[in-house]
This record gives structure tokens, C-alpha cells and sequence, in this order.
């Protein structure tokens, strides 16, 4: 949460052991420095995402041969490599933060990095139905981000895509339930070859400590040896994705491609390869065509941005 300066660096011990959540054995909750961060690795315990926290501190500045000013990211997620530095700051005033990404991969080209800002940390709250973003009051439709036209015409093309690329096959779409249903529905009227459908559902991030992601539907056959195509209408995280992925992939299919209807890479968090993608979109509310936002709008034929009063 707080980049190190000089002063406090010196207090930071780079020799303190990292704790990883699964792997410290020791039951002991690290001292997080601000409750945003202890809600966060709570959401990467749900998706069994291991993660280190405060691992170490980048040097950003030096004055002759002293070091004045250091970066210590939130966490680091070895399966990911990836660290993520959380900013709970107004929107406003995160210059100073940016700046100091930047800097940080100018000098850490190998290094990866992620800001998480106020208003991102917040929308992941909001998906699990927590936070100031929860309860959003939804002053309606803002705009149409995609016509019923539109969107029919990339299923269209994804259909024809898919045709070809699994010629003489029989693949299986595996719908992740719900949100898919009306893209999956389209899709699979546009593949002009036998196909067959399953559908899986997994739980969703109660904020409780104890609790991991788990499949509350299963498939209903075996995919051992078939090809495999994982339908989603959105890809935020990805962190959904990368479960579901490592429990298909433990059956051995044949092939296992994922065909998602929209990309929300801006909220990318683990890196999923993804090989139809029907379009990339902003990091906004979006509602329709299986979309919804509390339960609601998932029956418009189009897609569109809905406008929350958000309070910051
Ligand atoms: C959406 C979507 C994906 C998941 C993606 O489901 O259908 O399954 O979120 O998010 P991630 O990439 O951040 O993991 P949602 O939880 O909104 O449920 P729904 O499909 O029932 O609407």
C-alpha cells in the first residue's frame, strides 16, 4: 500500500522471511497495512492463488550511492509472476503512484507489475456484492456498446471461425453458467458441424476466510480425449477462467481452447491464452445479452454500459 521513501525503507527488513499464504504453516495472518489488503488476499485464497506479501523492496532512486526512494509492491503471486500493488487513493491523486510504476519498469523490464487502483479493487468487491460499488443505485442505461445487429455478426464470424478450425471433429462447449447463455445459445446455431454442450457453475467469493472456489455443477460426462471449448461471455480476472481451466484440463481432453464472447483485459489478472475472443472491452458496467448487474437487463438483445452513481 505505501511505497517506501527513504525513511521508511530503512525500517523495512529485506531479510525478513516472505510469508506465503499456503505455505507458512504457521496459521498467522501477515500484518497487513490497510484492510483492503487482507480482503484482497482473502480473494486470492478463494482462487487458490498462492501470494507473498510486501516481498521485497525495488530501489527507485539514488542520491550518490544511497538509495531515496523504494517501491515495495502489496504482493507478489509466484504462479502468476506477477506483483500487484493495491491503491485505495482517490482516483485523483494517484500521479504520484503512476510515476513511480513507471519508473519501476523502466528499471525492472523483467519484472511485472499491476496497480489495483481504488476504483478496480472496488469493482472486484462489487462483483462478489460487497463494497461501496455493491449497491450501486443504476441511473439507467448510459449507452449502447454493441446492437443486437453487431453482436450477432461476431457470433456469426466466431461461429464460422470455430467451423473451420475443428473440421471433421465433434468439440464439447462448455458453458460457464450464467452469464453465457444467450452467447452460447447464438454460438452454437452459427457451428456448422455436431456439436455437444455442457454447462459448469462455480461458487462465488463469500468474504469468508475459510472458503475456496468450487464447482456447484459439474459436467455430466467424461471429456477425457474431446475437444474442449470454454464458453464465458466475460473475462475480467481471469481468475474464474484459470480455475476452471486446471479442473478441465485434470480430465485430459483432446484440445481445451476457451471462446469468450467479451475481453475485459484492463482488469486483467492472470494471464489466460484465449483463442476466440468476440470483442475487447472497456473496463465498464456492462449489461445484456446474458449480462447482468444484480440479476437485472441479462434479457436485452444488445449490449450496453450502465451509468452507477458511484460515490468516491
Ligand atoms: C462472470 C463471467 C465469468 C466471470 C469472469 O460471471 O460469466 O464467469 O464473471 O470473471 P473473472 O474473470 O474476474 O473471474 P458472474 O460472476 O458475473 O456470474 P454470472 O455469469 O452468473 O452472471
Amino acid at each position: 500500500m505505501v511505497a517506501k521513501t527513504k525513511e521508511t525503507a530503512a525500517n523495512n527488513d529485506l531479510t525478513r522471511p516472505p510469508i506465503i499464504n499456503n505455505d507458512n504453516g504457521t496459521g498467522e495472518s501477515p500484518p497487513f497495512a490497510h484492510p483492503s489488503e487482507k480482503e484482497f488476499a482473502r480473494i486470492l485464497d478463494f482462487y487458490g492463488l498462492r501470494w507473498v506479501y510486501e516481498p521485497r523492496s525495488f530501489p527507485l532512486r539514488w542520491l550518490e550511492d544511497r538509495v531515496v526512494e523504494m517501491l515495495t509492491p502489496d504482493f507478489y503471486l509466484p504462479d502468476l509472476d506477477l506483483y500487484v500493488e493495491l491503491t485505495t487513493m482517490k482516483q485523483s491523486l494517484v500521479t504520484e503512484k503512476n510515476r513511480k510504476l513507471r519508473h519501476f519498469r523502466e528499471l525492472y523490464p523483467d519484472s511485472n507489475i499491476k496497480l489495483l487502483y481504488r476504483r478496480d479493487y472496488h469493482r472486484i468487491l462489487a462483483k462478489f456484492g460487497f463494497g461501496p460499488l455493491a449497491n450501486a443505485e443504476v441511473r439507467g442505461i448510459d449507452r449502447v456498446l454493441f446492437t443486437a445487429r453487431q453482436v450477432q455478426r461476431r457470433v456469426k464470424a466466431l461461429g464460422k471461425q470455430i467451423s473451420q478450425d475443428y473440421e471433421g471433429r465433434q468439440p464439447v462447449l462448455v458453458g460457464v453458467l450464467r452469464g453465457m447463455l444467450c452467447f452460447m445459445a447464438d454460438l452454437m446455431r452459427e457451428i456448422t458441424l455436431p456439436v455437444e454442450v455442457e454447462f459448469m457453475a462455480v461458487s462465488k467469493y463469500g468474504g469468508d476466510e475459510q472458503s475456496a472456489v468450487r464447482l456447484t455443477k459439474d459436467l455430466d460426462q467424461a471429456v477425457t480425449g474431446r475437444d474442449i471449448i470454454l464458453v464465458e461471455d466475460v473475462v475480467d480476472s481471469a481468475m474464474t477462467l484459470n480455475y476452471l481451466l486446471g479442473h478441465l484440463k485434470a480430465q485430459r481432453p483432446a484440445s481445451l481452447e476457451v471462446c469468450t464472447l467479451l475481453d475485459k483485459r484492463a482488469r486483467r489478472l492472470v494471464d489466460v491464452p484465449m483463442r476466440y475472443i468476440g470483442f475487447e472491452v472497456p473496463d465498464e458496467f456492462l449489461v445484456g445479452y446474458g449480462l447482468d448487474f444484480q440479476e437485472k437487463y441479462r434479457n436485452l438483445p444488445f449490449i450496453a454500459v450502465l451509468r452507477p452513481e458511484i460515490k468516491d
